[in-house]
């Protein structure tokens, strides 16, 4: 095939740094031009509507090289009834697709990857106003209680999950087994899984005496058992010991009555979040645990789609047990109808460990923001990313982001109408 470019301009001035322009945006998406010199008439001619090529400058070329010469012809992702996502850089159409269109994605989660300030909590808050719209709601994890103003002007409910704040959830709340004949219900394992992220791990001894004092509370049929009844077995079997210590520390004071007394909080509203700035690094693990345990049993009791956002997911992805739990979400949510939003500004974070790789490719639909270039490789890898659009993270400004959604991939810029806008940015303080 043959391509040819002509420009005009009223000068050889202008002329010439148009030529420049146009060439230096050709190097960018790596064409090599070759200007026609003595051909000018030829090259002219060739590129009018004629339907003659006098200069015959052929080469054969793969058709994907091809299309992204003629960017024109990209198909944009514009499905009316979908989430607004933004504008696509190269078309300039509007990127409108459902996330959870099952014909065309396996899952509705999303995955916001970018570094420190590239505008991932905005897209991600752009997300779900979109879903709002539509009549979509959403459970918000906010560690860094960004998401309040957005959250209340919608008429939600925002919890503060911190000492002091009176809201508790009860970390053996039996509504966070509920049976469920597609799930294993394995309250023992997730009670032992959590009281081993409050104490640090448990060696082999402490684990089978843990699990007695469980079971044997579990099996008490009186009332709902709270942490504090698991302690008090503890205490009267193994006084005085390492676990029964350390537990003692979560079941009174201010802790206790966040996660050792019945739950009182309520997922009614349809957009709900959770302030869990205020909770100290060493509780981040097991209060996530419960929170996120007590999130996907409500998820099951009623289904419907709805997004769970999880900014800065990056700090949780340390604590092994929070992981799996993350993975057991992302691959069974769908079920539930419900679209899983995970915001890293590290991919690295991902892809360091084996779970966290699987994480990062679960999601059926990335917004990659700007990136720094050892990230950016990071990507390439995972996600198959041509050089140009390695490039393109490297010099990605804030707002604009690679879409991957399912074989689709666009360069978009997140833009938020007016009225979303407004109600992001005002009602993160800005
Ligand atoms: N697409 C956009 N259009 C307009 N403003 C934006 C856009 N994206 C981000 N901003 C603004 O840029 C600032 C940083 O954005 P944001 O907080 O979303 O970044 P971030 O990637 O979440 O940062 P951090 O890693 O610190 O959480 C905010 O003031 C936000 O309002
Ligand atoms: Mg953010």
């Amino acid at each position: 095939m043959s391509f040819y470019l002509t420009i005009g301009a009223a000068d050889p001035i202008e002329l010439r740094a148009q030529s420049e322009a146009l060439r230096a945006s050709c190097r960018r998406m790596m064409l090599h031009t070759v200007q026609p010199y003595f051909e000018m008439r030829q090259a002219l001619l060739s590129s009018w509507p004629l339907g003659m090529d006098l200069l015959g400058r052929e080469h054969i070329l793969h058709t994907s090289a091809l299309t992204t010469m003629m960017p024109w012809l990209q198909e944009d992702l514009a499905d009316p009834a979908g989430h607004y996502w933004g504008y696509n850089k190269e078309t300039g159409g509007l990127c409108v697709f459902d996330p959870f269109d099952e014909q065309r994605f396996t899952n509705a989660n999303i995955a916001v990857l970018a570094h420190s300030g590239a505008g991932k909590s905005y897209a991600a808050a752009s997300v779900v106003l979109s879903g709002y719209t539509r009549g979509i709601g959403a459970i918000v994890i906010d560690p860094e209680a960004e998401y309040a103003g957005l959250i209340r002007e919608l008429g939600g409910t925002y919890l503060k999950l911190a000492t002091g704040s009176g809201h508790a959830i009860n970390a053996l709340d039996p509504l966070l087994f509920a049976a469920d004949p597609d799930e294993p219900n394995d309250q023992l394992n997730d009670v032992l899984d959590l009281i081993g992220l409050m104490c640090g791990r448990l060696d082999e001894v402490e684990r089978a005496q843990v699990e007695a004092s469980i079971r044997s509370v579990l099996g008490a049929s009186e009332g709902i058992p709270v942490l504090g009844d698991i302690w008090r077995e503890l205490e009267r079997t193994q006084s005085g010991s390492r676990v029964s210590t350390i537990l003692h520390r979560w079941v009174t004071g201010d802790l206790g009555r966040m996660f050792s007394a019945p739950t009182n909080v309520d997922l009614g509203a349809a957009v709900v979040g959770f302030n869990v700035r205020d909770l100290s690094e060493e509780l981040i693990p097991p209060a996530f645990l419960i929170l996120a345990n007590w999130l996907w049993a409500a998820l099951r009791r009623e289904r419907r789609a709805r997004h769970l956002l999880i900014d800065e997911v990056g700090l949780l992805l340390e604590h092994e047990p929070v992981r799996r739990f993350l993975i057991r979400l992302a691959r069974r949510i769908r079920k539930y109808g419900g679209s899983l939003i995970l915001v890293s500004q590290n991919p690295g974070d991902f892809f360091e460990t084996k779970d966290g790789a699987v994480l990062a490719t679960n999601p059926s639909i990335l917004l990659l923001g700007s990136q720094k270039h050892s990230e950016a490789v990071k990507l390439q890898k995972a996600f198959n990313l041509t050089d140009r659009q390695v490039n393109y993270l490297e010099t990605a400004d804030r707002g604009d982001f690679l879409l991957v959604a399912g074989p689709n991939r666009a360069p978009i810029h997140v833009m938020a109408p007016p009225w979303m806008d407004e109600l992001i940015v005002r009602s993160r303080g800005h």
